[in-house]
């Protein structure tokens, strides 16, 4: 167990927020009392720090670099768009599909995501979707969201690229002019799928190059190395796009360093088979690739068995630029701050590292060294102001 030294005045911590539903990953409620926080110059502990730690979250200016957007369709508004669109889902009802989010591996959570885009089909329909995403991103204090996308998810059914694009795009400018936060679009490639295919992806999306900041892989990862898409990754590099990769999720490391040496990208999405590989995490640390990891995906899709055995704590004391995030919040259960709160819960994590690891947001997103800068000093100065 991580040792927890306290060179402060321990002082007594009020709680603060209402006291919150059963969560999995809190089961005894808040009233664990083995944890003992440290922030700068206080000691959390017990009950109290529980709301403690998770108003602390919850105010923390912070960036999200891994969310879907095709994944935080709830079931609620998956029904809602079915019946204006017509579409026939598999189940009877919102509390069913919830019943079903119960994965053993990736791909039984790839089948149900594929067959949920499905309602997606309006300009308007990818607008609701987007739009709620940053509703719900504006109560966890995200500043600035990346946000991922499927075009072949849509294209494949007769949904035009510029229909996906005009409807996340419209609400990504009211995120930014209603809510202040500012969005860059990453459009990801089926790993599943030919090359060709994504090459197809990469010229359908020229006419709209200006409002995409990144390409990324993603789908089923395992028999689908990052090599396989060497090329088209060079003509991504080539047209100026921020290169991405989900790597080491399901698969092994290998797949991590082909991505950083074949891909070349620019960060990795999950990573965490890095740590099997001690050289290659050390480069990485090195290097300082930001990851983005996800800690309540990770355990949903059973490539950890439980958040107390998260890899990120040990992640970060190798030196690596982790950062949290929600992946697919409507499937996994949780938005970012529902992140940041279950691994810090399991791992006790203290305020430190949850402020490094927002820093590693902002720092590892695809934003102007001034915009950087700027978040930078309202979360270092949230932090100063809390302690
Ligand atoms: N697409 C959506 N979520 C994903 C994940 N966790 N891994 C790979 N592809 C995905
Ligand atoms: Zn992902």
């Amino acid at each position: 167990m991580q040792e927890k030294v306290n060179s402060n005045t321990a002082t007594a911590v009020p709680v603060q927020g209402a006291r919150r539903e059963p969560n999995p990953y809190d089961p005894a409620g808040g009233q664990v009392q083995s944890a003992l926080l440290i922030t700068g110059r206080r000691t959390l502990t017990a009950a109290a720090d529980r709301n403690d730690l998770r108003a602390f979250i919850d105010g923390l200016p912070k960036a999200e670099l891994h969310m879907h957007i095709e994944g935080s369709l709830e079931p609620e508004m998956m029904f809602a768009l079915a019946e204006r669109n017509g579409v026939k889902l598999g189940f009877s009802s919102v509390e069913e599909t919830r019943a079903a989010y119960d994965f053993g591996c990736l791909q039984e959570f790839l089948d149900l995501f594929f067959q949920g885009m499905e309602v997606l089909c309006h300009e308007q329909d990818f607008y609701d979707l987007t739009w709620a995403y940053f509703k719900r991103a504006a109560a966890d204090n995200v500043r600035h969201a990346e946000l991922f996308f499927d075009p072949q998810g849509h294209t494949c059914r007769g949904v035009a690229f510029e229909t996906v694009l005009q409807g996340i795009q419209r609400a990504c400018a009211d995120a930014e002019r209603e809510l202040g936060i500012t969005c860059g679009l990453i459009m990801c490639f089926w790993r599943h799928l030919s090359e060709q295919d994504a090459q197809a992806v990469l010229e359908a999306a020229e006419p709209y190059r200006d409002g995409i900041v990144g390409i990324g892989l993603d789908a089923a990862e395992q028999g689908n190395p990052p090599h396989k898409f060497a090329s088209v990754y060079r003509q991504a590099r080539e047209q100026g796009y921020k290169l991405l990769a989900h790597a080491g999720e399901e698969g092994p490391a290998d797949y991590v360093r082909e991505a950083i040496d074949i891909l070349g990208v620019d960060r990795i999405d999950h990573g965490n088979a890095t740590l099997d590989d001690a050289q290659l995490t050390q480069r990485i640390a090195r290097k300082g690739t930001v990851l983005t990891v996800c800690p309540m995906s990770n355990v949903k899709l059973a490539v950890v068995d439980e958040m107390r055995h998260h890899p990120l704590k040990v992640m970060l004391d190798r030196g690596l630029a982790v950062t949290i995030n929600s992946d697919d919040p409507a499937y996994f259960g949780g938005y970012v701050n529902d992140n940041y709160a279950a691994v810090a819960h399991a791992l006790e994590l203290t305020t430190e590292e949850l402020h490094c690891i927002a820093r590693n947001s902002f720092t590892g997103a695809f934003l102007d060294d001034k915009a950087k800068a700027r978040h930078l000093d309202a979360l270092d100065a949230y932090v100063a102001a809390y302690r």
